[in-house]
């Protein structure tokens, strides 16, 4: 892997580094600060080299198109890196942090230009600019021209094609320019990299989450690696109505029943064999949550977790796993009546010390945090859509490939 310990003679060079301070906001508050911690390493090594950091991460996003410049200054303002600012500057006490308002032109080259080894200059967030997501030619160009090499540590952002995770790294390796992964890539891909081979049988997979259709392609890869996929969450009501349950009020994809009957050929799917329900999501009679007997749902009801006999089920092919990946919550967590599944997904996995264990980020990482557990699995993924991704394209993203 081409990471940072390859980089020689940096001392004094302005190196531009990737991370991915895309954080939770309250306000202008920062609620989880675990992608700037996770990025510190990589931040720490290169500041001992001597060179000069000019970090970049989007935050948030802008949504250009058809809105008027009111718009897109309130979507500024609610997504303003300025927030996180005094985050990073707290956990890099005794360094130099400076902020930068400006995204591009003079302001920022000025900026960088005055940038001394041993400091770092964090800019504000790139989606300002409408050409970052779009991988803008001129945008990367002018970026890669401020800078004498680049470091991707954004994991959670490894698989968009844009223009300060891919045009900018792809100008300068052109040039001859040095672009490396930071601690934090190197550590995702390799642990990962366990989850996309899966040479580990068995291997089992936990999927939860809302849409059946935001996870084909993970599911279709995983059912060629996996030898059991354990549904739960809200796609677990398409997958038992496509399997003749009855589902009730529960949200259903209708469109996807058709590809949830073609999954159930592999005989790896898991579904729930008795579920929480309640009689609305969030204004529910207390007095009126349940536990069903079996899978079916009845009408006026919804299902909001997998119920106790769903935990046995699948706690016992957890207990027999030496790989397994999770992705998705098994119900609504956020809600003490509906978390128990949850809970006992994250109990099950950490019990068993003989498997190699991957969340893949998302709410599933949020929850194992919540509960306590998230210290006790292999890995905690910083990235959902990019471990996503990684499964279905094989270990690849653009992120990565374009630093070779
Ligand atoms: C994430 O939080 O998943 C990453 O930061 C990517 O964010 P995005 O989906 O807005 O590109």
């Amino acid at each position: 892997m081409n990471t940072i310990d390859n980089l020689k003679g940096i001392a004094g060079k302005k190196i531009l580094v990737r991370v991915d301070f895309n954080v939770p906001l309250k306000g202008t508050e920062v609620r989880d600060d675990n992608r700037v911690v996770a990025a510190l390493p990589t931040i720490k090594k290169l500041l001992s080299e001597g060179a000069a950091l000019v970090l970049m991460s989007h935050l948030g996003k802008i949504k250009w198109g058809k809105v008027d410049d009111a718009e897109i200054a309130k979507q500024k303002e609610k997504n303003n890196m300025e927030y996180v600012y005094p985050v990073l500057a707290k956990h890099l006490e005794g360094v130099t942090v400076k902020f930068s308002k400006a995204t591009r032109g003079e302001e920022l080259k000025k900026a960088i230009d005055e940038l001394k080894g041993g400091e770092v200059l964090l800019v504000q967030n790139t989606r300002y600019e409408k050409g970052e997501s779009k991988n803008d030619a001129e945008l990367s160009k002018e970026w890669a021209s401020y800078v004498d090499g680049f470091v991707m540590d954004a994991f959670g952002s490894a698989h968009r094609a844009h223009a300060s995770t891919y045009g900018v790294p792809e100008i300068l390796k052109a040039a001859g320019k040095p672009v490396a992964l930071g601690y934090l890539m190197e550590k995702e891909v390799k642990n990962l990299g366990a989850c996309v081979k899966g040479d580990n049988h068995p291997y089992v997979a936990i999927l939860g989450g809302f849409k059946v259709s935001d996870k084909i392609k993970v599911i279709d890869s995983l059912l060629k690696k996996c030898d059991k996929i354990l549904i739960g969450g809200a796609m677990a009501y398409t997958f038992l109505k496509a399997n003749g349950a009855k589902v009730g009020n529960s949200p259903v994809e209708n469109d996807q029943l058709d590809y949830a009957r073609n999954c159930f050929a592999s005989g790896k799917i898991l579904l729930p064999v008795d579920n929480v329900i309640a009689d609305g999501f969030d204004n529910y009679n207390k007095d009126n949550i349940k536990v069903t007997d079996d899978e079916n749902i009845p009408d006026g009801f919804q299902g909001l977790d997998v119920g106790p006999k769903t935990v046995a089920l699948y706690s016992a092919e957890i207990a027999k796993a030496k790989t397994i990946f999770w992705n998705g919550p098994m119900g609504v967590f956020e809600d003490e009546n509906f978390q128990k599944g949850t809970v006992e997904v994250c109990k099950a996995i950490t019990e068993n010390k003989d498997a190699f264990s991957v969340i893949g980020g998302g709410d599933s990482a949020a929850a194992a945090k919540q509960f306590g557990y998230a210290s006790k699995f292999s890995h905690v993924s910083t990235g959902g859509g990019a471990s996503l991704e990684m499964i279905e394209n094989d270990g690849h993203l653009p992120g990565i490939d374009v630093i070779g």
